[in-house]
């Protein structure tokens, strides 16, 4: 792929001397750091976005955004926008001619824009017995942020039968492959770095204790949180336990070469969106039985 901006640096980071240790108990405080950051966060201006050094992968990454909900969404249906940030997604959702929408997020700073918002932690409160009435949903989207099992609970109860799941995710695999090329306990680059604990300077992951394995995640101009690995298989067959069925996944490198050679629409978009410089991101979908549901993961590499 030709880039068409300043090389990227590889190696060239500068993560915190040490992350924090952190047990399950310490999720409340985790949950309130998350929301925190983002609330902090202020709109930028279009000069300020243009200028940012992860322009080309936020391009990118609202592209194939664009291009899932173009290939699921249909015209009138209800949709229910986990950890929905500032509403960055409306405007898709708009173009696909959705009849209703709702957003949750944990961030109170994230709502900037009328519609129906939620604030409430996606990842622990029970929706459903805040949005049954609006429900049930034809899609449920979640977007660059990590899915737990309280979150497939709260999609699972509130989509309806056959109503699709779509979403991104960081990809464990290669999260993992790059811990174990580096030579400590963080990689990076210049725009991005993730930084794993001492406890797992091993760098051996037991597939029988697949949770709770969590990582420093800085993203320059975007991200600074700590984060969690979620391998896919155990997502999958988390997602089974829910009634949601995989109906497809595909890495980023892989979804952004098909759909850009598929269609023109997805070429034209790519073009007008500039964001065919450097990428990263896979995705994956899963379906409510008789339905479906859709997941994707990403990384940037
Ligand atoms: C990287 S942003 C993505 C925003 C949006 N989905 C997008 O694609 O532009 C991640 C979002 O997840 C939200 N978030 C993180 N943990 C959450 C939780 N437990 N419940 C609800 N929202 C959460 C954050 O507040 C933030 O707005």
């Amino acid at each position: 792929m030709k880039r068409g901006h300043e090389e990227i640096a590889s190696g060239s980071f500068t993560p915190p001397a040490k992350v924090k240790s952190v047990s399950y108990d310490d999720s409340f405080k985790n949950a309130q750091r998350v929301a925190d950051h983002y609330s902090a966060r202020s709109n930028q201006t279009l000069e300020e976005r243009e200028a940012s050094p992860i322009i080309h992968l936020k391009k990118l990454n609202n592209w194939i955004k664009s291009v899932l909900i173009q290939l699921y969404a249909q015209k009138g249906d209800a949709v229910l926008d986990f950890a929905c940030g500032k509403g960055g997604d409306l405007i898709k959702w708009e173009k696909a001619q959705i009849g209703y929408y709702v957003g949750v997020d944990i961030a109170e700073g994230s709502f900037s824009f009328p519609a129906r918002l939620i604030c409430a932690d996606c990842y622990e409160a029970r929706l459903d017995e805040y949005l049954e009435e609006d429900g049930p949903y034809d899609i449920c989207s979640c977007q660059v942020s990590c899915v737990a099992r309280r979150a497939l609970s709260n999609i699972s109860a509130l989509l309806r039968p056959g109503g699709i799941f779509i979403g991104t995710m960081p990809d464990a695999n290669v999260i993992i492959k790059k811990l174990r090329e580096a030579d400590g306990l963080s990689f990076g680059n210049n725009v991005y770095w993730i930084c794993f604990d001492d406890e797992f300077s091993q760098k051996r992951f037991r597939s029988s204790s697949p949770f709770g394995i969590r990582y420093q995640f800085h993203l320059e101009d975007a991200v600074d949180c700590p984060e969690w690995i979620v391998p896919f298989p155990v997502f999958k067959s988390l997602a089974e336990e829910y009634d949601l069925e995989l109906v497809f996944v595909k890495n980023s490198h892989e979804f952004v070469n098909e759909y850009l050679r598929k269609t023109s629409v997805h070429r034209e978009l790519m073009r007008r969106l500039g964001a065919l410089v450097m990428g990263t991101k896979i995705k994956a979908h899963c379906h409510r039985r008789n339905g479906m549901l859709l997941t994707c993961t990403w990384l940037m590499c």
